[in-house]
């Protein structure tokens, strides 16, 4: 998407679209006779309720050059919260998508107030709405077919700035949910692998490390590769390194996906029903790749290290089956009593390797249970931590950004829920809190640093029915706290 910023009044604005923002309280933009009396027409005679999302297609407006005049609702302009401009903006990054038109101009004042997180979210809602799946399902484009490509912004450089910023983070998350959104016979360990070393040739301050099964072995992941047994697949390990800070010393602020490209469950086989949803057992480590691509082309002065975890998760001859035990990274010895509660085995010998890189703080991010969709639904991502400094840092930035994450407790008494007789630890506590008894298990081996959990279980998918597919999420959240 190009980016030229002009300064001209809007009827003066030579364009295929115009969009402005309309709020309740003030319905009139102020720097437009024509354009004042148009929206106050329409406002009065009750033609258009400028609440917020809400919006109308003009086509030739009198006393405007502009072929085409959108106008959409803020509301009231105090309550257009993150949550609803992220709402409001990706309705009309869909409205532009829908017209016939290769540009359009925005006026930033009138739909944002000059607000930087505002601005972030027009970009970012403009970019999601652009994405389309097509990998395995290709769409007929004529050779005449308007895309839209090129906006014109009526705004200050620096509202024009915050913009772009907006558009790479859309961009992060759309490739979040391309990678989620890919089959589980395509999106392989390898293939993540592949794609993470394409991503680092894009840029000269990321590097990609890739180990195999045999390296594993060698370094000791014997918990991660119990979950890749029964698979024909190969295990991978993707080690990607940006070093934007000029000190490259500083602490790295650390993110760790859980790459499941498919969660059968193993011998603890799933039932069939919406199974196919479990290719997206890898949006944790597709968050790790959206957001190492978004701040590199931010270019952002920290040190960042993203690291996935790769398996697939099958049962076979070969596969891990309950009650076998496993002797981690750590040296701690599991007994893996659910072959389905996979993804806490391979995290936990990723959270052990990230030891060496003395980390600022590490968070993980894993689909990881289904009862985190029970607890708090697609909502809010499930937080959990033994760093309430970091938790809050985090729970903050959710609620400014429009990304929400929720606070679930990790206390001793959930601890002993995964006693085991035969080994120092089981993988399962049961039926109860089973969120809680996840982020417990983890919380065993990341006691050398700051760190956080999210459980993306509810928020990394649409499950089902027409908008199916990967949301991008937590990319804007995490990128947001990697800035701070
Ligand atoms: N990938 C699943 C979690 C999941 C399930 C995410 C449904 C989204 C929807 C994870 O590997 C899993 O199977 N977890 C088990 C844990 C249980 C065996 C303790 C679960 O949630 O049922
Ligand atoms: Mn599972
Ligand atoms: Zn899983």
């Amino acid at each position: 998407m190009e980016l030229t910023p002009i300064s001209s009044s809007h009827a003066d604005t030579d364009t295929e679209c115009l969009v402005v923002g309309v709020s309740e309280n003030n319905s009139v933009v102020g720097s437009d006779k024509e354009l004042d009396t148009l929206i106050s027409e329409l406002v009065d005679s009750g033609d258009f309720k400028p609440k917020a999302g809400s919006q109308i297609i003009l086509r030739n407006p009198i006393g405007l050059r502009t072929k085409r005049l959108v106008l959409l609702g803020v509301g009231k302009a105090d309550k257009f919260d993150a949550l609803a401009q992220n709402e409001a903006f990706i309705t009309l990054g869909r409205t532009l998508k829908g017209l016939p038109i290769n540009q359009a101009t925005l006026d930033l004042g009138s739909l944002t107030f000059g607000n930087q997180g505002a601005l972030e979210r027009l970009g970012y809602g403009l970019a999601w709405s652009s994405y389309e799946y097509t990998t395995t399902k290709p769409k007929q484009i004529d050779d005449d077919t308007k895309v839209l490509s090129a906006l014109q912004v009526i705004g200050s450089d620096t509202d024009q700035s915050h913009l772009a910023t907006g558009i790479k983070i859309g961009q992060g998350a759309n490739l979040t949910r391309e990678l989620g959104n890919l089959p589980g016979n395509t999106c392989t360990p390898r293939y993540l692998a592949d794609q993470a070393i394409r991503l680092a040739d894009r840029f000269n301050n990321l590097s990609c490390e890739v180990f195999d099964e045999n390296m594993l072995e060698e370094i000791g992941m014997h918990c991660m590769l119990s979950v890749s047994r029964g698979s024909d697949e190969p295990a991978r390990f993707i080690i990607l390194q940006y070093q934007g800070a000029g000190d490259p010393n500083l602490k790295p602020k650390i993110l760790v996906g859980k790459g499941v490209t498919f969660d059968t469950g193993g011998i603890s086989l799933k039932p069939s029903a919406a199974m196919d949803e479990m290719k997206f057992d890898m949006c944790g480590a597709a968050t790790v790749m959206g957001c190492m691509q978004c701040i590199c082309e931010l270019g952002l002065e920290t040190n960042v290290i993203g690291v996935i975890a790769a398996v697939e998760n099958m049962p076979s001859g070969r596969a891990t089956k309950p009650g076998d035990v496993v002797t981690t990274l750590a040296g701690k010895t599991v007994e893996i009593l659910n072959t389905d509660a996979e993804g806490r085995l391979v995290l936990c010998d990723a959270l052990t390797y990230v030891e060496r890189f003395n980390p600022e703080a590490v968070i993980d991010i894993a689909t990881l249970t289904g009862a985190c969709l029970i607890a708090l639904g697609r909502h809010n991502t499930g937080l959990l931590s033994t760093d309430d400094e970091l938790a809050n840092e985090l729970y903050e930035i959710g609620r400014d950004t429009g990304d929400p994450c929720w606070r679930l407790p990790i206390e001793a008494p959930y601890q002993k829920l995964l006693d085991s007789n035969f080994a120092d630890i089981a993988n399962i506590g049961g039926r109860d809190a089973g969120t809680i008894t996840a982020a417990c298990f983890l919380s065993r081996f990341t006691e050398k640093y700051r760190w956080a959990h999210l459980d993306i279980a509810g928020t990394a998918w649409f499950s089902g029915g027409k908008a199916k597919g990967a949301s991008g999420r937590p990319v804007p959240l995490l990128v947001n706290w990697l800035r701070a």
